[in-house]
């Protein structure tokens, strides 16, 4: 365990998948959770689990490429439970199709959720963090935000984008004792995200999730607990001399 007891966490994209397991693990680690999301039923499913584990919930139902209802987020969370410890920008959606044939209306909005809303809600909250000298941001990217990939152009893009964002922000708020860092998951199953990519991969004739599984030198897929236990270690004091870092969480798939 990493002793965040008492902190305040805001989990974006927390209604399933690796944002879900984010929301209980910070509250198995002694968290209060905002869980924001566009979808409301998942995010109150969480909350249930958060509360199941003796600790506070928020649910946030909000469109993370709308800086508005952010702000509106923002203040229901302060209004809850004060100042955010820790920030979570882990929503995030896909497309996929090769470039010829994304539409720009698709780019833009991959662009909108997975760029404009990290960068949106630390526009909120870095300079709150740097005037209170604390606060740790962690960022979900992907390895696919280390090395391009076939039918992924859009969200390749947008994951470069993140860990470009990741380390900007790192240097800007080092100063400040601010950590900013990101998780970069390999091949995650039991997620939304995951159940789509599988789909489509079926109907482009790439492999699925499963098929590629022999190809991670750890010899199995990822689950979101995996995930989940690296942010609640970069969110804590244990990680206090790690900024700017994009940890690799892929089985061994990629180590660069
Ligand atoms: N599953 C994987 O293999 C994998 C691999 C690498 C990176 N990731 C990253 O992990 C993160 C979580 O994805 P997941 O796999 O758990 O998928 P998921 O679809 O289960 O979770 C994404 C969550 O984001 C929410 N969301 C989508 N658009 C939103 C918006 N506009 N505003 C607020 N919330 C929104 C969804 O409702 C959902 O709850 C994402 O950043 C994804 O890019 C996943």
């Amino acid at each position: 365990m990493y002793g965040l007891n008492g902190r305040k966490a805001l989990v974006t994209g927390a209604a399933s998948g690796i944002g879900r397991r984010i929301a209980t693990r910070l509250a198995e680690e002694g968290c209060d959770v905002g869980i924001l999301d566009v979808d409301a039923a998942g995010a109150r499913g969480t909350a249930a689990e958060v509360e199941r584990l003796g600790r506070a919930a928020l649910v946030m139902e909000a469109d993370v490429g709308e800086p508005r209802q952010l702000k509106e987020a923002l203040a229901a969370f302060e209004g809850r439970f004060g100042e955010v410890d820790i920030l979570v920008n882990n929503a995030a959606i896909t497309t996929m199709g090769r470039i010829g044939e994304i539409r720009i209306e698709d780019w833009r909005r991959v662009f909108q959720i997975n760029v404009e809303g990290v960068f949106s809600l630390c526009s909120l909250l870095a300079p709150r963090f740097a005037a209170r000298r604390s606060g740790r941001i962690v960022n979900t990217a992907s390895w696919f935000g280390k090395i391009g990939k076939s039918h992924y152009g859009a969200y390749c893009a947008s994951k470069f984008a993140v860990i470009g964002l990741t380390q900007s922000l790192a240097a800007e708020l080092a100063p400040f004792g601010v950590t900013v860092n990101a998780v970069c998951p390999g091949t995650i199953v039991e997620t939304g995200m995951r159940e789509v990519a599988d789909r489509r991969a079926v109907e482009s004739g790439l492999k699925t999730a499963k098929q590629r599984e022999a190809e991670i030198p750890l010899g199995r897929v990822g689950l979101p607990d995996d995930i989940a236990r690296v942010v609640a270690f970069l969110a804590s004091d244990e990680a206090s001399y790690m900024t700017g870092q994009s940890i690799n969480v892929t089985g061994g798939l990629w180590m660069h």
